[in-house]
Parts: C-alpha cells; sequence; structure tokens
C-alpha cells in the first residue's frame, strides 16, 4: 500500500495534492455546481460532504474516477449522528441506557443504511463530555461522564468500522470534537474554552484515546479556541499528544470552515497564515472553505510550510482512501443490494426498541404510571402529535415522518377514547387555545401533558440561555394542573429542563427527549407498562439554570455544601442538590442493592480487585437494574472528586428474584494525574459506591485499602 502511495504522490502536481486534502459541501458548493463538478474532473476536489443517494454519488465518483487525470476516487462524508433513514433516539437519551450493546447495534444498523446512500466517512460519534445543558450541542453527546463517554466511543467505532474498514459493510467513522468543546463559556456555542490542563486530560481527553485505541479513522478538531488557541491549529494536542503520544494514525479533519476561521480567532492573519497554521497542527483535510487550495500555495512560497508537510498530509489521505478498499472498487458501498424487507423490519424494531430503552421515568407518584386502562385519556400539549419535532437535531436522509405520542398511544390503546387538543404551540405566545384544552382535560380519566422544545432549540448554534419550557407551555401545564386531575407530563427535550413546578405537581413525568422514528410507539411501551423504563440520566438535571455546571464527580472544597452552614459552598437562593442526579431513573418495580462486597479488600499493586453486588427486585414485575460504581479516593497529594464513575452493571429481574453483578478493577483505576500531571497510585483507603444514581443517600459503601504504593 505504502509503495502505490508513494507512486502516485510521486506523480501528483500541487493542485492535485492540494486537491486530496480539499472538502466541499456538496449541497452548498462555495463556487456552485457546475464549478464542482469540474474540480472533481480536474482532480482538485478530494472528498465531498452532506450528499447521499446512489445515482447522485456515482454521477460524481465517475467524474473522479474516469475524468480526473490520476483517478483517485472520492470520499463521501455525513453526520450519521443518530441514524440516517431511521432515526435512533439522539445521544443524549441512548446513552441513559448505560448498554454498549445498544450503542454498538444502532451504529451498525445506521450504516446499513448510510453504505447503501453511498457514504463512506461519517462524522460521528460526537464524544464531547457536557455539563452545560444551555450549550445546544448536548443533544448531541453521551453526557457528563467521562468513563460513560469512552465506552461510548468504543461501541460506536466498533458499530461503525467493524474490524476491518476495507469490508464492504463498514465505513470510516470520525470522532469529534476534539477537544473541551462541552465546555464553551456559559454554553454559547463557538465560544471559548479556558478549561485547566487536568480537566483536559481527566475528563475531555479520554474518549477521544479510547476511540483511538478502538481505532478510530478520523478525528476532527473542534471550533472553539483553549485559552487562546483554536483546536484547529493545536499542534501540541493534534500532533504532539494524539498522534504521538496515543498514536494514533489516521486523518484529522477540519469543522466546517474551521481553517478560514483561525483568521476570525485573530490568530491568522490571511487564509494563507491560517492553513499554514492548520496544516502544521496536524490537520489533513480542510473542509469547505478551500483554505488549503488557496492559502497553501502562497503558505509554500512565503516558507510557512513546505512541501514535505503538505505530502504528509496527503498520504494520510490515499491511505485511507485505499484502506476504505475505494481504490479497488470506488463504487463498491452504493453497488450494495438494497435493503431486504425483512432487514427494514429489524432496523425499525431496533429504533423502537433503542426509544422504549431511552425513557427516563423521572417521577411516579401514587402509581400514575403505567397507565391502568383508562377509558378517557386528554393528550394535551403542542408536542402530542408533532412529527418532525421528534427527530431530534440530525435527520438529513429522513422522511418527514416520525410516530407521534398520538400515533403510539391510538396504536397501543385501540380501545380508548383518546382526546387530542395541543392547547398552544411549542414557541408561540398565543394561549387562546387554553380553555378547550382544560375542557378536555375536565372531561377525562387521566391527563397526558405532552410538553418541551422543538428539535431546532438544540444542535449546533441552538445554544439556549433559559433551559426552560418555551412559549406559553406552562400556562397551558398549570391551568390543566390546577384540576387536581391525574397528570402524567411527557417531555420533549434536547436537554435537561428545570421545571421544578412541574416536578412538584405532576403526578408523573417521562423524559422523552427525541426518540427518533419510532419514538411514539417507544413512549406508548412505556406508559402503558409494555415496557418497564429502565434508562437513566446521562447528566446531572438541573433544578435551576442557575445551578449550571452542575455534576457528579465535583470536588469536595475545603467548606462543603451543606444547608446548615452559612460558610458553606452553595447558592443562598437554590437547593444544594440538582433536581435528578445523574444516574436517576425509576422503574415500575424496586429495587434495593442488598449486599456490597470487595475482595480483597488489600490490594497491592498490579492486583485485581472483585467488586459483587447483590440485587433484589422487591416489586411485583419484572425489569431491568442498572447499578453504578463509584470510587472515592478520600485522601490524596490532589484533591480527588466526591464520586468518580468506575464501572455500569445491569441485571433483568423477576419479582423477588435476586442476582449478583460482578464489577473488576485493577489498581491503575486507582490512579489519578499527579500534580505534575503524571498518573500515580497513591498507598491508603479508597471508598467504593454501588447504587442506582449518583445520590450519595442511596449508595452502598465498602472499602480497599492499598498497600504498598507511594504515599499521599
Ligand atoms: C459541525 C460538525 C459537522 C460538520 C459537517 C459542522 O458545522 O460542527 O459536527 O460534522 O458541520 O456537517
Amino acid at each position: 500500500m505504502s509503495d502505490r502511495i508513494e507512486r502516485l504522490l510521486a506523480s501528483m502536481t500541487l493542485e492535485e495534492k492540494l486537491g486530496q486534502l480539499n472538502m466541499i459541501d456538496a449541497g452548498m458548493p462555495p463556487g456552485g455546481e457546475d464549478e464542482m463538478k469540474r474540480q472533481i474532473g480536474a482532480g482538485t476536489i478530494g472528498s465531498l460532504l452532506n450528499i447521499h443517494g446512489a445515482e447522485k454519488l456515482n454521477a460524481l465518483q465517475r467524474l473522479a474516477c474516469e475524468e480526473s487525470r490520476l483517478r483517485i476516487p472520492l470520499i463521501f462524508g455525513l453526520d450519521v449522528l443518530h441514524g440516517h433513514y431511521t432515526i435512533f433516539p439522539i445521544p443524549l437519551a441512548e446513552a441513559g441506557a448505560f448498554d454498549p450493546n445498544l450503542w454498538e447495534k444502532t451504529a451498525r444498523a445506521s450504516i446499513e443504511e448510510t453504505r447503501r446512500a453511498g457514504v463512506t466517512l461519517t462524522f460521528a460519534p460526537m464524544l464531547d463530555v457536557c455539563r452545560d445543558p444551555r450549550w445546544g450541542r448536548i443533544a448531541e453527546c453521551p453526557g457528563e461522564d467521562a468513563w460513560v463517554a469512552s465506552r461510548y466511543a468504543e461501541a460506536k467505532v466498533r458499530g461503525f468500522q467493524g474490524s476491518d474498514l476495507s469490508a464492504p459493510e463498514n465505513i470510516a467513522c470520525t470522532a469529534k470534537h476534539l477537544g473541551a468543546y462541552g465546555a464553551v463559556a456559559a454554553g454559547r456555542d463557538y465560544a471559548s474554552v479556558d478549561v485547566s490542563e487536568r480537566l483536559m486530560a481527566e475528563v475531555y481527553l479520554p474518549p477521544f484515546e479510547a476511540a483511538v485505541k478502538a481505532g478510530v479513522a478520523t478525528i476532527m478538531p473542534s471550533f472553539n479556541d483553549l485559552a487562546g488557541i483554536p483546536m484547529t491549529a493545536h499542534g501540541r494536542f493534534l500532533n504532539d499528544l494524539v498522534r504521538g503520544q496515543w498514536g494514533f494514525a489516521g486523518v484529522m479533519v477540519s469543522d466546517y470552515t474551521a481553517v478560514a476561521e483561525l483568521i476570525a480567532h485573530g490568530v491568522a492573519e490571511d487564509l494563507a497564515g491560517a492553513a499554514a497554521l492548520a496544516l502544521k497542527a496536524g490537520v489533513d483535510i480542510d473542509m469547505q472553505d478551500e483554505a488549503y487550495v488557496r492559502g497553501l500555495p502562497a503558505a509554500l512560497e512565503r516558507g510557512l510550510v513546505a512541501m514535505a508537510d503538505i505530502d504528509r498530509a496527503v498520504r494520510r489521505v490515499l491511505d485511507l482512501k485505499m484502506r476504505l478498499g475505494l481504490f479497488d472498487d470506488p463504487y463498491r458501498h452504493v453497488s450494495a443490494a438494497p435493503l431486504s424487507a425483512d432487514a427494514a423490519a429489524e432496523i425499525t424494531a431496533l429504533a423502537r426498541e433503542a426509544a422504549a430503552r431511552s425513557i427516563v421515568l423521572l417521577k411516579n407518584d401514587k402509581g400514575g404510571l403505567p397507565l391502568k386502562n383508562p377509558k378517557r385519556i386528554a393528550l394535551i400539549g403542542p408536542l402530542a402529535d408533532a412529527p418532525l419535532e421528534m427527530f431530534g437535531p440530525w435527520f438529513a436522509a429522513a422522511p418527514l415522518h416520525s410516530a407521534t405520542v398520538l400515533e403510539g398511544l391510538r396504536a397501543a390503546m385501540p380501545e380508548a377514547d383518546i382526546r387530542h387538543v395541543p392547547g398552544v404551540t411549542i414557541e408561540g405566545d398565543d394561549d387562546g387555545g387554553i380553555p378547550d384544552a382544560v375542557t378536555a382535560a375536565r372531561d377525562a380519566d387521566i391527563v397526558l401533558l405532552s410538553l418541551g422544545e422543538t428539535k431546532d432549540m438544540t444542535g449546533e448554534a441552538h445554544s439556549r440561555g433559559r433551559i426552560e419550557l418555551p412559549g406559553r407551555q406552562r400556562a397551558l401545564a398549570e391551568a390543566v394542573l390546577a384540576l387536581g386531575k391525574p397528570v402524567v407530563a411527557i417531555l420533549t427535550h434536547g436537554r435537561p429542563l428545570a421545571l421544578p413546578w412541574l416536578f412538584e405537581r405532576a403526578d408523573a413525568v417521562l423524559a422523552t427527549w427525541f426518540l427518533g422514528s419510532e419514538a411514539g410507539h417507544g413512549i406508548a411501551a412505556v406508559l402503558t407498562g409494555a415496557h418497564n423504563p429502565s434508562a437513566r440520566l446521562a447528566v446531572t438535571w438541573p433544578y435551576d439554570g442557575g445551578q449550571i455546571p452542575i455534576y457528579h464527580s465535583h470536588r469536595s472544597t475545603g467548606r462543603p455544601a451543606n444547608p446548615e452552614v452559612y460558610f458553606s459552598t452553595r447558592h443562598t437562593d437554590l437547593p444544594i442538590e440538582p433536581q435528578f442526579p445523574f444516574g436517576h431513573g425509576l422503574s415500575y418495580t424496586r429495587f434495593a442493592v442488598t449486599a456490597v462486597a470487595a475482595a480483597p479488600a488489600e490490594v497491592a499493586p498490579g492486583e485485581t480487585i472483585t467488586i459483587e453486588a447483590e440485587i433484589e427486585n422487591q416489586g411485583e414485575v419484572a425489569g431491568e437494574e442498572t447499578v453504578f460504581l463509584f470510587l472515592r479516593d478520600p485522601v490524596a497529594s490532589v484533591a480527588r472528586p466526591v464520586l468518580e464513575l468506575k464501572g455500569v452493571a445491569k441485571a433483568v429481574l423477576k419479582p423477588g428474584e435476586r442476582k449478583v453483578v460482578r464489577f473488576t478493577l485493577n489498581t491503575d483505576d486507582l490512579a489519578f494525574l499527579d500534580r505534575d500531571l503524571k498518573p500515580r497510585v497513591e498507598a491508603g483507603l479508597f471508598e467504593i459506591f454501588v447504587g442506582p444514581s449518583a445520590d450519595r443517600t442511596r449508595l452502598t459503601a465498602t472499602t480497599i485499602h492499598l498497600r504498598g504504593a507511594a504515599t499521599p
């Protein structure tokens, strides 16, 4: 392969080399469509994004492979964050299933559809840990925890890439956006990030390292700067750390127009300077802004880059194309047989399963759920029959229909009299429809209130300063709640919403996020009890936006939060605790952790520790329980978080059944980064907590002692 690449490289002109580094949005080519085609034929575009569909893609691939001088095939890239044609739950929701098998299966199912549309590279998985629900892109990420995001990274890379990139059933994927994009100031998209090196190393980078270890083919640096250095130009991270220390040998692709944006950041004077900074930092492909094709010739002349820098990037791109098998069969993906009806039905069933398994039962007082066969149901609210809104931020190729709550309920409860009244729109300020909604609610046995956000209130460029219900939805909800009827709230949203008044007054509340194509059927399955809810929050749910950032792995501080202590770290006008902790999620049954034991209780460096927890189903129905294992190192030379997630286990239990789940840690799991950010294991006591969420009052503790290591 490398001989072939060297021969090709030796025969390339500068324009052709830069062409390989040039990725263009086929939906919005800078020079128009004819110019794009001309450039593909001239070999000065090496890859395209935002295009799918066999015919269109084949025609463009033909231009590259039959008309261009060197016949180098194109890569076609697309964002497949949570499905292609069939839409799965948004990543923040799916993360709450805490199931790497499911994460892998939905990625694999997505590419069954995507690859047939000719796509060979997806800009997923998104691995930005995020602790700020104001940031619109929280919907795209796997939540607040680095350990979870790392397992998610591995599962998604396996799902997209399989074990062999050249096999026709696999496509290349991208770990994005490196790094700390989830920590943008005030949750404003594209804003600056200024986090410590420690936070980078402990929280924001591990998911990317996990993706690299899993063999991810490409990495995308994030738009943001980190303490003044835009990630697109951050050679210390991209080159030294990711390529140097982690051994990443793949392709780095810039984010959309991010190279030219180095000028707006204020670190480059012109396109040549911007292109040189990005190339030198390790960015191989320049997305959409033509900064490389236009800027690098001048950068070469000025001596800002050398031909060897360009060659290095071209080699990596050619290598990826070869590894994808495109030189052998540039049409291999689009020529696959269409999906059989059975395969399509399996994907739909998976989308339904994923939807049901991503719903978090936040509250369930007075046994409001599951529904007890009510005759008359009032389905009130603007999100009950809003098919487009079920999709969430990414649905490039989806048909414009999804199963809504109304559709799902009607299918699941054909006997019930379901009356749907929207009452208000999602965002508008007209509350003229509220009286009709109240009348419908008054006549019903139970009220289902379908409230939330539009799909466009999260996702890129959709940060919000207030994480509350938009429009007049609160007025609608309060008018209905005032009737004193049983009310179940069904929330549709891309972020946790601060709604303490609703959580206090509704009998039951479901967090249903954006669940995708099968949303309504998943929701109906939970409402009726056909599916016993099992998902948990992958992100802490604030009581109020003023608590942000609030997350489980914070530090103790010298004055730990205490409502009784005046001089303690807290807000005087807000609770200390979040509305719901990380990991929260109820079931229709009751589980208890009845025993936790760690063995051996004394360990030496290099040894393995087994932690066993016994779980009992103490309720009346079968269900799936998730238990978390947290670690705390109470005395260390660098203060450690009050809880650090180290494992997740699941068990499906019949009523009355007990099962033992097992976690394995080794002493490396007890390590932390010392004052010089070097891994260090220190002797002493470690606390281990096992339980259903990060709520300390619900965790069962045990301890282990590490002997024979350095002392704090
Ligand atoms: C987003 C990326 C995405 C790219 C291509 C950018 O605006 O930040 O996440 O992969 O567009 O669609």
